[in-house]
């Protein structure tokens, strides 16, 4: 039987809760479709710092790579720095497994009220392209006279002509497959960065010359119709995409694939929200967006029926209304929730 072998990082606070949950909805999927996954724990994060003083082995990376694709949950503690956790574990991955496009789509499905009064399903259906390995994330800087009177920060952020090229290319592919207005939006601040940006405004004209077919756009943010695939840089598309959840509803609903096209590493599905540490550990997380990841694993694998399936059984319980987690305005629990889907995939 067709096997996938899949590294799990549940990782830190509610990332421990929607991993399992979302597993457990991958796996009725599998079942029902004839293949099967096997799943590899690494109980990499916080716990695993407090322990051996690293967020995960030196060797990571090396026991990662030959896996067919990595499932994330999140990573975070209030009791450690971010700047620690996150550039000691995800920020890593992303970046040594050149996973430099970081697909997230936003819809308004069924069911679900936006705070964008009016909007009906379907009116919100956007999906950012971020690029995923320099940019202002690029740990390229230094202090100087560290905790001195006059100490300096410096912070660098790096665009090269080959990251942000392939990024904005992958963009207008995706834009031919996806985007119904064929629209592609590339978002810059260039009146104020005039170096990086101005750059970047360069190379996306340049690469739209291959793509005639599709219309561009250089800023737009109208909330009134978006159907657009937008391409952005890695600080501006991790914004917009906490935005683009919340218009549709929920960030527990907001699924993320990290992607190396070139399939020379493991790409990574994780949901969009963070360890949520205010509900951490008490069963509420909405494991909706994890189990959306999911299907966009099942997606990049080529199992593109039981993505399907999988994303239309939780469009189906969103649409039901009888189990939702409170961030959706239920009663729910991640269990009860998780329930559901499995048995909206079993129909
Ligand atoms: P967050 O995404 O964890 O939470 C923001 C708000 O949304 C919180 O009120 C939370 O309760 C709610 N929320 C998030 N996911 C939810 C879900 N599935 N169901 C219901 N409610 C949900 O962002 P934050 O509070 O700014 O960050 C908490 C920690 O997570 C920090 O340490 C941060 O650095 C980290 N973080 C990690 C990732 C990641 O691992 N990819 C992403 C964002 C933040
Ligand atoms: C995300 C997160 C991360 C990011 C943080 C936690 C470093 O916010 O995946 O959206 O900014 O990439
Ligand atoms: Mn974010």
């Amino acid at each position: 039987m067709k096997t996938y072998r899949v590294a799990v990082i549940p990782g830190d606070g509610i990332g421990c809760e929607v991993a399992p949950a979302a597993i457990k909805t991958l796996e009725t999927a599998a079942e029902r479709f004839g293949f099967r996954f096997e799943w590899v724990q690494f109980p990499w994060g916080s716990e695993h710092y407090f322990a051996h003083g690293r967020m995960m082995p030196e060797d990571a990376l090396d026991r990662l790579r030959a896996f067919d694709a990595i499932f994330f949950g999140a990573v975070g503690d209030p009791r450690l720095q971010d700047n620690v956790t996150l550039n000691g574990l995800l920020l890593p991955i992303r970046r040594g497994f050149d996973q430099y496009a970081c697909v997230r789509p936003a819809v308004l499905y069924p069911g679900v009220p936006s705070p964008l009064a009016g909007r009906k399903s379907g009116d919100i259906d956007v999906t950012v392209v971020r690029e995923n390995t320099e940019g202002e994330y690029a740990q390229v800087g230094g202090l100087l006279y560290p905790g001195g009177p006059q100490e300096v920060a410096m912070q660098a952020a790096m665009f090269t002509r080959h990251g942000t090229e392939r990024v904005i290319r992958f963009a207008f592919e995706l834009t031919r497959r996806r985007s119904r207005k064929r629209l592609l939006t590339s978002v810059t601040k260039s009146n104020a960065q005039g170096f990086s940006m101005a750059f970047w405004d360069r190379v996306f004209r340049e690469v739209s010359r291959d793509y005639p077919d599709i219309r561009t756009e250089s800023l737009l943010v109208d909330a009134a119709c978006m159907d657009l695939v937008l391409v952005a840089s890695n600080l501006f598309g991790d914004i917009l995409t906490d935005l683009s959840a919340a218009i549709t509803g929920s960030l527990g609903l907001a699924p993320s694939a990290n992607l190396n096209p070139s399939k020379t590493f493991p790409s990574m599905f994780e949901p969009v929200h963070g360890s949520a540490p205010d509900i951490a550990g008490r069963g509420i997380a909405n494991p909706m967006a994890t189990m959306l990841a999911g299907s966009m694993m099942l997606d990049f694998l080529g199992e593109t029926a039981a993505a399907a399936l999988l994303e239309r059984a939780v469009i189906q319980v969103l649409t039901d209304r009888r189990q939702l987690t409170p961030d959706l305005g239920g009663t729910g629990t991640t269990a009860t929730v998780t329930d559901e889907v499995v048995a909206q995939l079993r129909v």
